[in-house]
Order: structure tokens, then C-alpha cells, then sequence
């Protein structure tokens, strides 16, 4: 504790004693993590935003990094050459939008593929507008920071031009937003730490033909909400649109390995066809990764798996319900919301006193997210959801 307050951050040392809070992760395996001082367990419900979203050390994640270091053919490669484990990890990505979004560009971090979203559909676009909500959260680099709510920007004197933040879900105002000098509209298609409000039916489908309409690209970030965590592979698959730009990382490195990748319409990635050098990254879709993101493909395509995703969800959901709280969800994407700001604060510390590890959402605090792993068993959902119940009713 001394040492990290020392080194690493003394402010959330300090902002964790305040909480009551004083974990440090030690052993970790499947939905669960342990306290490293008193081995208290706890039912990891933060999966850092959907990293964890096959468990901890999941067992085939792990199978494939050991077998993937033996082979005499992988470490991170080289990010300039053509590489075989790149090309069958962009086969795939692809083929996850059915081909729509068929160019693929890898990056260590969700901020990165965030980034290189933003940067190249301005410089496809000739414009250099970019149109987001406030409340978002894209990241932490530069362009991802611009993007998302004035608090991760304003603090750093980060002040870009061409950012302009409209409320989420009011298309009229998106209407006015977007013009002629628009280059992307940059969604998260649930916005989590916003609190997870469900678009209202049409939102998406409206920003969509008001891009279209003013030759705007429409961009999700799908970073969270991605992956099977929804119940689909894609959140917005819910909502019937078709982006031209789809930004995920977190879960695509089985909680091991970062990776994270911008897919784009052949008309986006166009640009590094005559660019193909403009734009590198030293661990950008290292081949270890790729080799874990294409495991992690292969166990969310297993036949059956978002089913179940969709029917665990469903079953917290009844189970929660003599909490009496709004429940948000789609698929094991949740949030419990209650009347009063702050009441997401005091749920997670709740939780989390019971062995349950939750966050609040830092944009609307009256709303605790609650994001299980995706691979809970029928005992660990119905355990689960009675700790949740006790802890909040
Ligand atoms: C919706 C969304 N986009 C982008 C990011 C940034 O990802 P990373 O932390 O990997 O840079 C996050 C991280 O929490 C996120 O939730």
C-alpha cells in the first residue's frame, strides 16, 4: 500500500481508505477474485468494462498463449510487415460485421482505436468536425479524450477544435450538430459510464441517417458494450444500424493480452491503402495477440454462447427484482438505477462489503453497474443475485 501510495497513486489510496474500500488483487480465476492480505473472495461485476468478459485466467485463454509461445513463429512481430496472424485476426474481425466493416487497423488500447477512428474519418472526409454526447467516455488519449465528456479533457488544458458535445438521446440536437463540416458522429452504443440509458427506439437509427444524409461517417464504440457482452456480438446489431466505423479492444484480449482494433467500411480504410505508413504502432495487434483475439473470436462464435448470455442476464434480472430498482440492460450489460444521485455510489460499496465487486457509473451516480463475466454457471448466477439482493433490498 505504502509503496503504490508512493509510486503509483496516492490519490486512490487515499480515495479507496475513504470508501472503507481496501483491496488488493491477488489470486484470480474464472468470475472471481481474491484479496491478497485475507483471501476474501469476490465475484468480479466490473470485469474492468468487459475485459474479464470470459473470466479470469480463462482456462482456453490460457491453453492458447501457452502453445502460442511454443511456437517458434510468434512474439509481438513487426508492425511494418505482413504478417499471417494480422491478416487471419482482420478475416475474422471482418466477417463479425459480415463483411460491411472489412478493414481492420490494430491497436494496444480501446483510446487507440478510438483514436485512429476519429483521426482517419477526418482525414477521409476532408472535414474536421467530430459530433459526441456529454457523458461519454472514449479514453483517455488526445482525439479519445476531445471526444468524450469535458471532464477527462478540460483538467489536461485539452481544448481541439471541431469537438462538439450534444445531450444523448435527443436527436433534435444532434440534427443541429452535425453539418457540413462534420466528419464523424462518435457514439459508445450504450453509453456505460454514462450510465448505461438505452438509446430510445430510433436514436441510433436517426444519427445514422443524419450522418448518411450530410456525409458524416457514423462511428460506435463498442469498446464495453462489444464482444457477446450484449447478447449479440455487436450491441448495435439490437438496434439495426450499420455503422461505418466499429471500435472495440477490452474483451478482444481474453483479460491477457491488449489488443483492441477499429473496424471500417472499405471506404474508410481506403485511406491507409495510399497511407500505409502514416499510421504504426510499435504493439498495434501484436501476433501473440492476435493469436489470443482469435481465441477469444472462437469462444464467442461457439454455438450457443450468446444464447446463454442473453438467458443469464434474463434470469439476474428476475432474481433482482425484489430490489425494486430500474433495471438497464441488454444481454449481461447492466445497470440498477435508482431516484437519487449518489445511490450508485452507495450500492457498489454495498456490493461490494458483500463479496460482490461493482462499480458506480461516474457520470450518473445514481446508477451501479453490475457486468459479471459472460461464462457464469446456473449456481453462480442464482449465488450472485442473492448477494446482490441481500446487499441492496
Ligand atoms: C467505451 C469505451 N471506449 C474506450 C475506452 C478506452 O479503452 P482503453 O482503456 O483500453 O484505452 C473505454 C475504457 O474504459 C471505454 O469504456
Amino acid at each position: 500500500m505504502e509503496a503504490f501510495a508512493l509510486h503509483v497513486s496516492r490519490g486512490k489510496v487515499e480515495a479507496f481508505e475513504a470508501l472503507g474500500i481496501d483491496i488488493v488483487l491477488g489470486r484470480r480465476e474464472g468470475p472471481f477474485f481474491w484479496d491478497a492480505f485475507d483471501d476474501r473472495r469476490f465475484f468480479n461485476c466490473h470485469c474492468n468494462g468487459g475485459v474479464f468478459n470470459l473470466g479470469h485466467r480463462n482456462p482456453e485463454i490460457l491453453a492458447t498463449l501457452r502453445a502460442a509461445i511454443d511456437r517458434d513463429e510468434i512474439d509481438v512481430g513487426n508492425h511494418h510487415l505482413v504478417s499471417g496472424w494480422k491478416a487471419e485476426l482482420g478475416t475474422r474481425l471482418a466477417a463479425t460485421t459480415a463483411d460491411r466493416c472489412s478493414g481492420v487497423v490494430l491497436s494496444p488500447s480501446g483510446s487507440e482505436a478510438v483514436e485512429v477512428a476519429i483521426k482517419t474519418t477526418r482525414a477521409v472526409s476532408g472535414r474536421g468536425g467530430v459530433v459526441s454526447v456529454h457523458g461519454a467516455y472514449h479514453g483517455h488519449t488526445a482525439l479519445a479524450a476531445m471526444a468524450a465528456d469535458a471532464q477527462y479533457h478540460a483538467p489536461f488544458r485539452l481544448a481541439l477544435p471541431g469537438f462538439t458535445h450534444v445531450t444523448y438521446d435527443d436527436l433534435p440536437a444532434m440534427e443541429r450538430a452535425i453539418d457540413d463540416d462534420t466528419a464523424a458522429v462518435v457514439l459508445e452504443t450504450v453509453p456505460a459510464t454514462l450510465g448505461m440509458p438505452l438509446p430510445g427506439d430510433g436514436y441510433l437509427a436517426g444519427v445514422q441517417a443524419i450522418c448518411r444524409e450530410r456525409g458524416a461517417f457514423f462511428v460506435l464504440d463498442e469498446v464495453q458494450t462489444g464482444l457477446g457482452r450484449s447478447g449479440r456480438m455487436w450491441c448495435y446489431e439490437h438496434d439495426g444500424v450499420e455503422p461505418d466505423v466499429v471500435v472495440t479492444g477490452k474483451g478482444l484480449g481474453g483479460g491477457i493480452y491488449p489488443i483492441a482494433a477499429t473496424l471500417m467500411t472499405p471506404e474508410v480504410h481506403a485511406f491507409y491503402d495510399e497511407h500505409p505508413f502514416v499510421h504504426v504502432s510499435s504493439y498495434g495487434g501484436s501476433d501473440l495477440g492476435c493469436a489470443i483475439a482469435l481465441e477469444v473470436l472462437d469462444l464467442v462464435e461457439a454455438p450457443g454462447f450468446l444464447d446463454r448470455v442473453e438467458d443469464v442476464g434474463l434470469r439476474l434480472e428476475k432474481e433482482l427484482a425484489p430490489i425494486g430498482c430500474e433495471v438497464r440492460r441488454r444481454g449481461l450489460f447492466m445497470g440498477l438505477k435508482w431516484p437519487d444521485d449518489g445511490a450508485g455510489i452507495l450500492a457498489a460499496k454495498a456490493c461490494i462489503d458483500a463479496g460482490v465487486f461493482t462499480v458506480f457509473a461516474n457520470n450518473d451516480t445514481s446508477v451501479m453497474q453490475l457486468l459479471p463475466p459472460l461464462i457464469l454457471t446456473d449456481d453462480q448466477v442464482d449465488e450472485l443475485a442473492a448477494a446482490v439482493v441481500r446487499a441492496l433490498s
